[in-house]
């Protein structure tokens, strides 16, 4: 089984050896508001704020070869051409590896005697991305080489610059200093934004224009520029501005070079956007160079990110006899989680970062896997989110991180959208005991004047979903639920129109989910028991009312959501069954197995372990549960995206990885720790043996893996920005380690196989450290930990 790199726990790292991976294997710079995506081989783009509205390097999504484009470093030693990453010109390295780690990412290339070395990750407090060059003759005899680099720029809207070329092919404009090239399209008018790419010392030729710098026939493997050995001094109007430095360099035996280079953006105020006419302010350029542009400055931003990173990991440690566990609960999962909730569903290598912003459930979601990490940035999360729900309790589906503000194109109209505000504002107080939070005034639709308190925006969500229900007192479906593709309402026959904005048929709807009623009981108990903290001082009454509506909810399911082996899905519009022994295809869904499970309705009649039972018999498979089984064989125009696709992929009989979750979950609420480990065991990367079948990067979980019937399958795609990320986290150190954080402290509550043994984890929360050693005797139970600020060893026996 061929295999294209490790894991290096120590060291935080995945070391990839062979640049040619199956799939770009990327990663991500930035942790506030400037990001970057950055491939094994150096491909990629960054942007500040907004993927789609501030993009800063030009990617082209789908490119052939894949993954064209990025920062680049070609060095010519003689008559050899190379870049240390391998691409673009893909000559063959003497020695390659790729080491990403958290928020950085280490390519070393070596060929004849030369060694280059590229570490590049983006500074805490720095909108920019710096790249420490280090260029090494390990030869005997001294070597003179050229360095360019090469940055392709984008016209900052990534989503015209791919559309609008009568336009965008007059606009580009640059100017050029001695050690920095600097990008300034639409300066002149409304933006009061530029880019650069500077040098920490003069470069010795530069080109800004791209065909001159590449030759208008050629790929970025062959720049005619760098064959020549020279540059073309090129000062780009219009057509394709690019950025590219070049260096002629002497290098003594056994010598290094070191150069740093800064690619970085810059805000100015309207009253300094300019030096002199037309000429840029570039004070904040220069000083942003500075501020790196040493190797001491560049070490000391590096320390500080890596303290960073160690400050935030080391508040959840797991050491337990499994090293799979270890490096996912330490490492991968953790980050996964951070990367998930910077980005939302927007910026990733399957999605383009112009589609979709920021998605409502998708961003309360994320906070799960988070709040422990960086519990102010989740707080702030929860008000945007809130903030663009509408006053009858629905929400924009999506919004745009730059603006805030919700998505007109998508609108609105996901039935279970409000549920998930309760779902995140839980995670969070019950983290950070921050009930000051449910006070804070919040606006509907961004409309100032229209502020009502987070408490009563959750008040809204849960009504919202309580007063619309169907004719069997089940939850209105709307467009679609968590499963976007199960769109209900909509009947299309056009290939022209969305799925999810298609509702051709409303009157007299009466397509109903199980998905959301098994949601709607489990977010209404949890509700209920937030509003019974005394910190809230709820009325009682009302309480009673939540209480009451999750009951009307769950004898509903019992009456009309049971199949006799499993929870149905859904009723369609016309009030049939999905999801029913009854259906030809599709007898049986994961998601309201999951969710009916984890709001344990009808547990003591046995329901909950017979669902269970039948996603086990039905839906398991060698790498997970399969979303629906048998997989729809043709499209079935009355429930609309899911039967598009071809079975085993996506909606439609994949591995949809997010959902896996809510079963173990209920698996492990229902007692069935070797059920519960075994599922999570096969989604989980860092147990997959075959890096070559996942065919994407083997340290971060994936939204989907080719299902059972798939053409393919096990086979790996969407990986990164997915909920899979905050649920695997959530399954694992609550319900697999059991550290489950409480209103008033910890309730360690473990559903781990027996054969594990013992394992310890160290714990911040809140003020207070906990040191536990939980050893597994077989007696089971749970053990409370009231919350006190400070250091707490215990050693736990369950
Ligand atoms: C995908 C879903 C996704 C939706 C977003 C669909 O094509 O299959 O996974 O949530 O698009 O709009
Ligand atoms: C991906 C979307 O981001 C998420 O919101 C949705 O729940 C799942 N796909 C399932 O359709």
């Amino acid at each position: 089984m061929k295999q294209y790199g490790y894991f290096d726990d120590d060291v935080r790292e995945f070391v990839i050896t062979d640049p040619a991976t199956p799939w770009p294997w990327i990663n991500y710079l930035g942790c506030e508001d400037f990001f970057s995506l950055v491939s094994n081989t150096a491909g990629g783009y960054c942007f500040c704020k907004d993927a789609k509205f501030r993009r800063i390097l030009r990617y082209r999504y789908n490119g052939v070869p894949m993954d064209s484009g990025g920062r680049y470093y070609y060095i010519k030693d003689g008559d050899s051409v190379w870049n240390p990453g391998w691409k673009p010109c893909k000559t063959p390295l003497d020695r390659y590896e790729c080491r990403h780690g958290m928020g950085y990412t280490r390519i070393i290339g070596e060929k004849d005697g030369l060694r280059c070395e590229v570490l590049f990750f983006v500074p805490k407090g720095g909108r920019c991305e710096v790249h420490r060059v280090r260029l090494t003759n390990t030869g005997a005899a001294v070597k003179r080489v050229q360095l360019w680099s090469f940055v392709e720029w984008c016209l900052w809207n990534a989503s015209t610059d791919m559309e609008n070329f009568q336009r965008n092919l007059s606009t580009g404009e640059v100017e050029v200093g001695d050690r920095i090239l600097y990008h300034k399209t639409e300066y002149r008018e409304r933006r009061d934004h530029y880019a650069f790419f500077g040098a920490n010392r003069p470069f010795d030729g530069f080109d800004t224009d791209r065909e001159s710098f590449l030759g208008p026939y050629n790929g970025f493997d062959t720049p005619q520029q760098v064959f020549a050995g020279t540059s073309g001094n090129s000062v780009a109007h219009g057509w394709s501005p690019v950025a590219s430095h070049r260096f002629d360099l002497t290098l003594e035996a056994g010598k290094s070079e070191e150069l740093i280079f800064v690619l970085g953006y810059v805000e100015n105020p309207p009253e300094a956007k300019f030096s002199a006419p037309g000429i840029i302010n570039k004070a904040p350029a220069e000083e942003l160079l500075e501020a790196f542009g040493t190797p001491a400055k560049a070490d000391a931003a590096f320390a500080a990110l890596k303290g960073y990173w160690d400050g935030l990991l080391c508040r959840f440690q797991l050491e337990s006899a499994v090293p799979e566990l270890d490096r996912t609960v330490n490492i991968w999962n953790q980050y996964q989680c951070m990367v998930t909730f910077f980005m939302s569903r927007s910026a990733s290598y399957f999605e383009s970062g112009i589609g979709r912003g920021m998605g409502f459930r998708d961003s309360n979601q994320d906070l799960a896997g988070i709040v422990h990490l960086i519990p102010d940035r989740a707080r702030q999360r929860i008000l945007d989110i809130a903030a663009t729900q509408f006053p009858d309790g629905g929400c924009y589906h999506q919004y745009q991180p730059l603006t805030k503000r919700g998505n007109h194109d998508i609108g609105g109209g996901f039935g279970d959208d409000p549920l998930w505000l309760i779902f995140g504002t839980v995670a969070y107080i019950k983290e950070t005991g921050d009930f000051s939070i449910l006070e804070e005034k919040v606006p509907f639709d961004n409309q100032p004047g229209t502020e009502k308190t987070l408490l009563e925006h959750l008040k809204i969500s849960f009504a919202r979903v309580a007063d619309n229900l169907g004719p069997h007192g089940l939850p209105l479906i709307g467009r679609a639920d968590w499963n976007d593709c199960l769109n209900l309402n909509c009947f299309s026959d056009n290939p022209d129109e969305s799925f999810q904005t298609t509702e051709n048929k409303t009157e007299g709807s009466r397509a109903e989910s199980l998905m959301i009623a098994g949601l709607f009981v489990a977010e209404g108990k949890d509700f209920a028991e937030l509003l019974s903290q005394p910190a809230v001082s709820a009325d009682p009454a009302y309480v009673d009312e939540v209480r009451e509506a999750v009951s009307r909810m769950e004898t509903a399911v019992k009456q009309h959501g049971w199949d006799g082996e499993w929870f149905l899905r859904a009723y369609d519009y016309y009030g049939r069954k999905i999801g029913s022994s009854e259906n030809a295809e599709s007898k049986i869904f994961i998601e309201s197995q999951g969710w009916c499970g984890m709001a344990r309705i009808g547990a003591d009649e046995g329901l909950c372990g017979k669902a269970l039972d039948a996603a086990s018999k039905y839906l398991e498979c060698e790498y997970g549960l399969v979303l629906n089984a048998p997989a729809f064989s043709s499209y079935i125009k009355d429930y609309g995206e899911i039967s598009s696709y071809p079975q085993g992929y996506k909606e439609n009989g994949g591995i949809f990885c997010h959902n896996n979750p809510w079963v173990i979950i209920a698996e492990a609420m229902a007692g069935r720790a070797d059920d519960a480990w075994r599922h999570y065991c096969k989604i989980s990367p860092a147990f997959a043996k075959d890096q070559s079948l996942r065919k994407v990067e083997p340290y971060v979980f994936c939204q989907m893996v080719a299902g059972a019937e798939a053409a393919h399958p096990g086979e790996g795609k969407n990986s990164w920005l997915t909920g899979t990320a905050a649920w695997t986290w959530k399954t694992v150190s609550e319900f697999i380690l059991g550290i489950k954080p409480q209103y008033d402290g910890l309730l360690v509550e473990p559903c781990i196989p027996q054969h594990i043994g013992s394992y310890r984890v160290r714990r911040r929360f809140r003020e207070a450290e906990y040191d536990l050693t939980i050893r597994l005797t077989g007696k089971g139970g749970s053990f409370r930990i009231p919350y006190r600020p400070g250091f707490q060893a215990l050693e736990i026996e369950l």
